[in-house]
C-alpha cells in the first residue's frame, strides 16, 4: 500500500486500500459513526470510522481540527443520496481502518472556512495556517507553474538563467533603497537591488547574449494592493536586438503561460503610442476591458465665457475633455457628489456633468449644473461629438493636462466598475513611443523609465531639448496594471554621459556609475530587455485583488512581517560590530 493524496480519489479507486496523510479539516460525530474530512494540498476526502474498528474509532473520537493524521482504509461509494456534488471526491468515501495521530494541534486561531471573519493581522501572524486554505494552495501552485513554464520558454529560446548579487550598491528605479550595513567597511552600506538592471546590462557586455532571472527586487516605497517591498521580476536582457524582438519574445511568453495554465488563447496584443494612450484614456496603463474613452472638446470651449472651461481650453498645458458613460443617467446625485470628492483626490477642482434624459426635448431634456454657463449650440456640439444617447451621463474635466488625465482616468475606472462595463477576460496592451524625460518637481528633468534607456536622437539633440526626446521603451499593460517595462539601452559612453548631464547629474553619474561608463568603453553590444512583475502577473491570472494573496509570506501595509516580527531591534553587541549607533525618534 502506498500513499494516496486525498483530493485525487474518485470512483475509479473503489475497492482499493489506500493510505492517507493529512490534516483534519472537519470532524462530525453522527451518533455511532465519526466522519473526518481529511485535507492535504490536493483537496479533501471523507473518511468514516465506525465502532467495528474499535481502537481507531476511539482515536477518531479524540481528534480535533488541524490534527495531523496517518490513516488507512478502503475506498467505497457513498451510499445513495449521500453523494456531495460540491466536492471533487464527493462520490466516494474511505472506510477507515487504521488511524494514527502524528501530531495533535492546538485550537487554530481561526477556522479555515471562516478565515474571512478573522482579521488580516491574525491571518498574517498565523500565515502557515492561512496558507492551508485550498485557494491559497492553488495560488502558490499556480505560482510554481508560472515559474516553471517561464523557465522552460526562455530556456527554449536560448536564454540562460544567471544569478546576480543582492548585496550591491544602489540601482535607481525611483524608490528608496533597503540598506545593509557592512561590518568589514565601517560606516559603509550595501543596498539591496531595486532590480538587476545594471548587472544584466553588464552581462550583455560580458558576451552572455541572452540572460534571464526570476529576480528578487527590493523597494522601500509606499505600499499598495499591487506593491510589496520585496517582489519578483521575470527579468530579461538580450544583445543585438530590436524593440520588436523583445516585444515578440514577451508576447509569446505570456501567450504560452495563459494557454498552458489557464487555457486562454490571447489574441495578438494591440499596440498604442504613449500619447495616444493618454489622449484616449488619460493613463499610460489603461484597462482595455473598459470601453469608455475621453473626447477632447477644448476647441469648442475656447470662446465660451465659463472660465472653468475656457481657461484650460486656451492654455497650451491645459486640457478639456468629456467622458461619456452609457447608462450613467441612472447615477444618483449622491453618487455623483461622491465622484466629485473622488476626483478631488487627483487635484480636480470640480466635476461638471450633463445627464442626457431626452435628446428630442432639446435643452429641456438635459440635467446639468453647467448648462447656464454654456451657449446651447456649444452644448449640442459637445453632445454630438461624444455621440450621446438618452440615458447617458457625460462628465467633464478641465484643468492642467496632468490633472485632467489623472482625475478622469481614475473616474473612468470607477465608472466602468459601477456601471458594470468591464468585460470579462484579459486585455493586454503594448504602450510604445515613450518620451525619454518628463518634468519633475521644480522643473527637474527626470527619466520616464530609467536613465539607461536609449533615447531616439543624438546626444547633441538630447542636450539641446531633453523634454522632446523620444525613448526606445515599451511597457506591457494587462487589465489596467503596469505588468512590465523595458527598453533598448544606451550602449555608448557619449550617450550615457549626455543623459546624466540632461538630468543634471553629471558629477553624480561619474561617481555612482563610473563602472558603467568604463564598461561602455570596452566593447558594449547594443542590447535591450524587459522586466515583468511576476507577482502582479499571478495576481491577474488568479483573479485576486491583492498581491499579498500570491506571495507565501508577504509584508503588511507598513512593510512588516507579523509572523516573524520583522523588522526587529538587534542587540547592542551586534550594532557595535556594525559600527552603528541608533538614534530613536
Ligand atoms: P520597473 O521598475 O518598471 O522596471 O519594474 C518592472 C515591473 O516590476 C513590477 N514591480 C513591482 N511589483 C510588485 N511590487 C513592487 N513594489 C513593484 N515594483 C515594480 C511591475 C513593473 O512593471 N529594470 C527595469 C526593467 C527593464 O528596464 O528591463 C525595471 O525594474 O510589474
Ligand atoms: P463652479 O462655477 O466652480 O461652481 O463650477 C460649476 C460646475 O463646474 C460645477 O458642477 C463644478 O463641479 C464644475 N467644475 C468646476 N471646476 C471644474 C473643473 N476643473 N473641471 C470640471 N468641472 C469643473
Amino acid at each position: 500500500m502506498h500513499r494516496h493524496y486525498c483530493g485525487v480519489l474518485n470512483a475509479s479507486h473503489v475497492g482499493e486500500q489506500v493510505e492517507l496523510y493529512g490534516w483534519v479539516h472537519r470532524r462530525r460525530d453522527h451518533g455511532g459513526v465519526i466522519f473526518l474530512d481529511i485535507r492535504d494540498r490536493t483537496g479533501i476526502v471523507q473518511v468514516v470510522y465506525d465502532p467495528d474498528t474499535e481502537e481507531s474509532f476511539q482515536t477518531a473520537d479524540r481528534v480535533r481540527n488541524e490534527f495531523v493524521l496517518r490513516m488507512s482504509g478502503k475506498v467505497r461509494p457513498r451510499r445513495d443520496g449521500a453523494e456531495n456534488p460540491n466536492m471533487a471526491t464527493g462520490e466516494i468515501e474511505v472506510l477507515g481502518h487504521e488511524l494514527e495521530i502524528l501530531n495533535p494541534s492546538a485550537t487554530p486561531p481561526f477556522q479555515l472556512d471562516e478565515y474571512s471573519e478573522a482579521g488580516e493581522d491574525v491571518r498574517l501572524r498565523y500565515r502557515y495556517i492561512d496558507l492551508r486554505r485550498p485557494e491559497m494552495q492553488k495560488r502558490l501552485h499556480m505560482r510554481a507553474r508560472v515559474s516553471s513554464v517561464t523557465r522552460g520558454y526562455l530556456e527554449a529560446n536560448g536564454y540562460w538563467e544567471i544569478e546576480t548579487p543582492t548585496l550591491t550598491r544602489a540601482t535607481p528605479e525611483g524608490a528608496r533603497d533597503y540598506l545593509v550595513p557592512s561590518r568589514t567597511h565601517p560606516g559603509e552600506f550595501f543596498a539591496l537591488p531595486q532590480s538587476p538592471q545594471l548587472f544584466k546590462q553588464l552581462l550583455m557586455m560580458a558576451g552572455m547574449d541572452k540572460y534571464y532571472q526570476l529576480a528578487r527586487c527590493y523597494r522601500d516605497e509606499d505600499l499598495r494592493h499591487d506593491r510589496q517591498p520585496e517582489f519578483t521580476q521575470i527579468d530579461i536582457e538580450a544583445s543585438f536586438v530590436r524593440e520588436q524582438d523583445i516585444m515578440d519574445l514577451t508576447e509569446g511568453m505570456l501567450k504560452r503561460l495563459f494557454s498552458e495554465l489557464l487555457e486562454v488563447e490571447l489574441e495578438p496584443f494591440p499596440v498604442l503610442a504613449w500619447d495616444e494612450c493618454l489622449r484616449l484614456y488619460g493613463s499610460d496603463k489603461p484597462d482595455l476591458r473598459n470601453p469608455l474613452t475621453f473626447t477632447d472638446i477644448g476647441d469648442l470651449m475656447q470662446t465660451v465665457e465659463f472660465k472653468v472651461f475656457n481657461g484650460p481650453a486656451n492654455d497650451p498645458k491645459g486640457r478639456v475633455v468629456a467622458l461619456r458613460a452609457p447608462g450613467g443617467g441612472q447615477l444618483t446625485r449622491k453618487t455623483i457628489d461622491g465622484y466629485a470628492d473622488f476626483v478631488a483626490r487627483y487635484g480636480a477642482r470640480g466635476l461638471a456633468y450633463i445627464k442626457v434624459n431626452d435628446l428630442n426635448a432639446g435643452m429641456d431634456g438635459l440635467q446639468s449644473p453647467i448648462l447656464k454657463f454654456l451657449p446651447d449650440q456649444v452644448v449640442s456640439a459637445v453632445l454630438q461629438r461624444v455621440a450621446a444617447v438618452d440615458g447617458d451621463i457625460v462628465f467633464f474635466g478641465a484643468d492642467k493636462t496632468g490633472v485632467v488625465n489623472d482625475a478622469l482616468g481614475a473616474l473612468r475606472n470607477e465608472l466602468g466598475r459601477e456601471l458594470g462595463l468591464i468585460a470579462e477576460g484579459f486585455a493586454p496592451l503594448w504602450v510604445v513611443d515613450w518620451p525619454m524625460f518628463e518634468e519633475g518637481q521644480g522643473g527637474a528633468v527626470q527619466a520616464v523609465h530609467h536613465q539607461f534607456t536609449q533615447p531616439l536622437c543624438s546626444p547633441e539633440a538630447l542636450l539641446a531639448d531633453p523634454l522632446s526626446a523620444g525613448a526606445a521603451a515599451y511597457d506591457i499593460v494587462l487589465n489596467g496594471y503596469e505588468l512590465g517595462g523595458g527598453s533598448l539601452r544606451i550602449h555608448t559612453e557619449a550617450m550615457q554621459r549626455a543623459v546624466f548631464e540632461a538630468m543634471s547629474m553629471g558629477q553624480e553619474g561619474e561617481s555612482k556609475f563610473g563602472f558603467l561608463l568604463d564598461a561602455l568603453k570596452h566593447g558594449c553590444p547594443p542590447h535591450g530587455g524587459i522586466a515583468l512583475g511576476l507577482d502582479r502577473l499571478l495576481m491577474i491570472m488568479t483573479g485576486t485583488q491583492a498581491i499579498r494573496d500570491v506571495i507565501a509570506f508577504p509584508k503588511t501595509q507598513t512593510a512588516a512581517c507579523l509572523m516573524m516580527a520583522a523588522p526587529s531591534p538587534v542587540d547592542e553587541q551586534q550594532l557595535r560590530e556594525l559600527h552603528i549607533r541608533t538614534r530613536t525618534p
